[in-house]
Order: structure tokens, then C-alpha cells, then sequence
């Protein structure tokens, strides 16, 4: 029997319900505690296992379709790790916005680690395919799992979440690209506040209480992201004209998303926003 060449995955999206900034850290990344959740936002690969070299083809004209793309780099990992020579092709639909906050790069390169695992048969452990996305990026081992998770230390120590109700959030993306470092540069440490407790989100994710999920959403990036983008303002005031609360920046932006009590008001929200010319505006759940 022929080994299976060629593969189809799908890399979603995440939002961040829940993120605080501990600390800087000697190597000059951040200690984190975020509550990370993927959700039905995906872009889609399609992975081919060659017998050498690398291409990339993707429907997005604005990334690079080189050794700067984090799924050529994934697969470049791959190659190292396992001391495979062989090659790999892959076709990248692209349907989630780039330097938005949503880890799109992330996911896509988390896809090609698990995609190749798969199409070269090397049975590597959950924990093996970790250690190789902590080399690609902070949110790349939190797409190897998936579904929700808490994520700490840079980001690369994951636990993964119970979540057993459905939410609905409408997420816009208002156009603007933004650099993660450029925001925690702008972030001011002030040893002196008291830290979020990442608890109370805890809690409220494992309980029936949904209610409670907007005043306990938090993003201790917030604040530096719209200081050095003014215009997200205005975009973060317009998704709580229609939601008034639940409404927060993802990640280092620029997307917004609102929690919306069910996928009719989503759906309401986005229609209102469609109208208004807003570029991209999603409805998602939580996988
Ligand atoms: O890990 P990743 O390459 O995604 O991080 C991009 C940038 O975001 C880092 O170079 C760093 O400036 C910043 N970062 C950070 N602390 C983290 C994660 C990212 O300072 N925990």
C-alpha cells in the first residue's frame, strides 16, 4: 500500500478571553498567564510530503510565500527534529486576518507539524510536536492542542480547558496590522497594581453562569495596543455601541471581538457592521 502523500487540515483561529502580564522576563520575552480559545475562523492547508525542497503557495498576496513564513519554518523544524530529508508542498487558504491578534500564522504552522507527523509516519508524542512549536512561537504549542486552554509561561505551557457550553462573539478586524513586539514594548510594567486573578475566568468557563463571562474578560495588552494605534478606539466603541460589554481586544490586536449572548445577535451585530463597510467582520464559536 501506497503511504498517504497528501493531506487537508484546518488551522482555526484564537481569541484571547483572559491575559496578564506577570513580568519581563531575562530573555526579553513575557511571563504570561492568558486563557487562549480557538474557534471556527480557519484557515485551511493542504500538505503534500515531497522528495525534497520546500514550496508554499497561499491566497494571500500581503505574506511572503518563503523562509519568513512560519509554515515553511515549521516545516524546516520538522526536517531538523526528525533528521527526514524529504520535502513538502503546501497550498495555504487564508480566511484569517494577518497581525490581528488571532494567531493565523500560529495555527498554520501548528497544522503542518501535525500534518507532517501524520504524512511521514513518525508517530512523534504530543509532546515531542510542543517542544518543535515552542521554536516556531509562543502561541504555536497552544494550537498543537487546541479547543481552550491556560497558558503560561511564555505562552508555551499549556493546559487545556473544559469548556462544555457553547459562546458566540463577533470578531472585527478593523484593517490595521500590527507587530506583537511593538505592543509589549509599549507595555509599562507597574509592579505596584495588583494583578488580574485568572481564577475568576476559571471559573466561569467550568460553571453554567455565562453571565458572568464579560465583566471577568480581561487583556492587560489593551491599553498599549490603543495607545499606539489611536483608531482602535473608535473601532472597540463601536462593537459596544452594539454590545456594550464583553467587548475586547485579541492578543496585541487589531481585532476586536464582542461575546454576544447567542449566534442570532452575532449574526445581527456582523449585518450592522457589514453595512457600515467594515472590512472583515467574523461570527464565531468556541471548538
Ligand atoms: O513568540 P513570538 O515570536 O510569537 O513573539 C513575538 C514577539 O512578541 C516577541 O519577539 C516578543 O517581543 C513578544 N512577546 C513577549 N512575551 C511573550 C510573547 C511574545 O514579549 N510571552
Amino acid at each position: 500500500m501506497n503511504p498517504k502523500k497528501t493531506i487537508t487540515l484546518t488551522a482555526p483561529a484564537k481569541i484571547n478571553l483572559f491575559l496578564e502580564v506577570l513580568g519581563k522576563r531575562p530573555d526579553g520575552y513575557h511571563e504570561l498567564e492568558t486563557v487562549m480559545q480557538a474557534v471556527d475562523l480557519v484557515d485551511t492547508l493542504t500538505l503534500e510530503v515531497t522528495d525534497q525542497g520546500i514550496e508554499l503557495t497561499c491566497t494571500e498576496p500581503d505574506i511572503p510565500c518563503d523562509e519568513n513564513n512560519l509554515a515553511w519554518k515549521a516545516v524546516r523544524v520538522f526536517q531538523k527534529e526528525t533528521g527526514i530529508k524529504g520535502g513538502a508542498r503546501i497550498h495555504l487558504v487564508k480566511r484569517i486576518p494577518i497581525a490581528a491578534g488571532l494567531g493565523g500564522g500560529s495555527s498554520d504552522a501548528a497544522a503542518v507539524l501535525k500534518g507532517l507527523n501524520t504524512l511521514w509516519n513518525t508517530q512523534l508524542s504530543g509532546t515531542r510536536l510542543m517542544d518543535m512549536a515552542a521554536q516556531l512561537g509562543s502561541d504555536v504549542p497552544f494550537f498543537i492542542k487546541g479547543g481552550t486552554a491556560l497558558c503560561k509561561g511564555r505562552g508555551e505551557i499549556v493546559t487545556p480547558l473544559e469548556v462544555r457550553r457553547r459562546f458566540s462573539y463577533v470578531i472585527l478586524y478593523p484593517d490595521i496590522k500590527i507587530s506583537t513586539a511593538s505592543v509589549y514594548k509599549n507595555l509599562k510594567i507597574d509592579l505596584t497594581i495588583k494583578r488580574k486573578d485568572v481564577n475568576f475566568i476559571l471559573d466561569v468557563l467550568s460553571s453554567d453562569n455565562v453571565n458572568a463571562l464579560n465583566i471577568s474578560l480581561f487583556n492587560r495588552l489593551e491599553e498599549a495596543a490603543l495607545e499606539l494605534y489611536p483608531e482602535l478606539r473608535r473601532y472597540k466603541s463601536l462593537l459596544e455601541s452594539y454590545l456594550s460589554d464583553g467587548v475586547l481586544l485579541s492578543g496585541s490586536g487589531s481585532a476586536i471581538y464582542g461575546h454576544c449572548e447567542n449566534q442570532r445577535e452575532a449574526k445581527n451585530v456582523k449585518e450592522q457592521l457589514d453595512k457600515l463597510g467594515i472590512e472583515k467582520a467574523f461570527v464565531v464559536s468556541n471548538l
